[in-house]
């Protein structure tokens, strides 16, 4: 099987621009995510609309890894921001993953994943500060550092601060982690990269839909400056 990077990104936004630039542009479709098989600015790829959440992310990081035979994935997408100085339009890149609503509190502590007895799944470091430099050379903001996920839209104030103090994470979303966990049980490496569309507070049901499709196009332009490291 030939050796791939997958792109998963959850919502159409998140990979509208990565799969019209597909070359030798090839289609399967198992459950109901397509899978677009091709090139992509010469790299072997497989992306994927993954659906959004925990479940949807990790059957479609398995079925790349185990199918598609993909050695790294990529997850790209748009965040809430925990960390206060964050804005729309600033990038996060993960160096390790938690998922908040993993709770087994009576045994363990919040965030324990059980069988693994982790709290924070790491990522490839070499993908992630190739994807800080390439976010920088793009002209943004970056932050380097834990990212939440969970099967959540966070958009309050305690809520947040709760996952943000927990955690010490800079931003939350809801399927980082569990692509990180697939990986990191399947042998593939990873990497995180996020660009802010809210602050996961009050405001982000109105700040979400206003920031998303812009946050998620330059996200994507990061993950394209990352292909050749990888
Ligand atoms: N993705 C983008 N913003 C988010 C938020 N506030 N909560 C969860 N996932 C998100």
């Amino acid at each position: 099987m030939k050796e791939r990077i997958g792109i998963i990104g959850a919502m159409e936004s998140e990979v509208a621009t990565l799969i019209p630039a597909l070359t030798e542009h090839a289609e399967q479709k198992i459950g109901i995510v397509v899978y677009h098989v091709g090139k992509l600015d010469g790299r072997d790829v497989v992306v994927a609309r993954s659906g959004v959440g925990k479940v949807n992310a990790a059957l479609t990081a398995a079925e790349m890894i185990r199918t598609f035979g993909a050695t790294a994935i990529v997850n790209t997408g748009v965040a809430g921001a925990l960390e206060e100085t964050l804005n729309p339009e600033d990038a996060v890149i993960a160096t390790d993953l938690v998922q908040h609503d993993y709770d087994t509190t009576p045994f363990d502590p919040p965030g324990c994943v059980s069988g693994i007895g982790q709290v924070k799944i790491p990522v490839d470091p070499v993908i992630a500060a190739s994807a800080a430099a390439a976010a920088r050379a793009l002209g943004m903001r970056v932050l380097e550092g834990t990212v939440a996920s969970g099967d959540q839209f966070i958009s309050d104030g305690k809520k947040k601060a709760w996952i943000r103090d927990t955690f010490g994470a800079f931003a939350c979303e809801m399927e980082g982690a569990a692509i990180a966990q697939a990986c990191y049980l399947l042998g593939a490496r990873c990497a995180v990269i996020r660009t802010i569309s809210d602050r996961a507070d009050g405001k982000a049901d109105v700040d979400f839909p206003s920031f998303a499709a812009r946050a998620a196009a330059l996200n994507a332009q990061i993950v394209r400056r990352v292909l050749p490291s990888i």
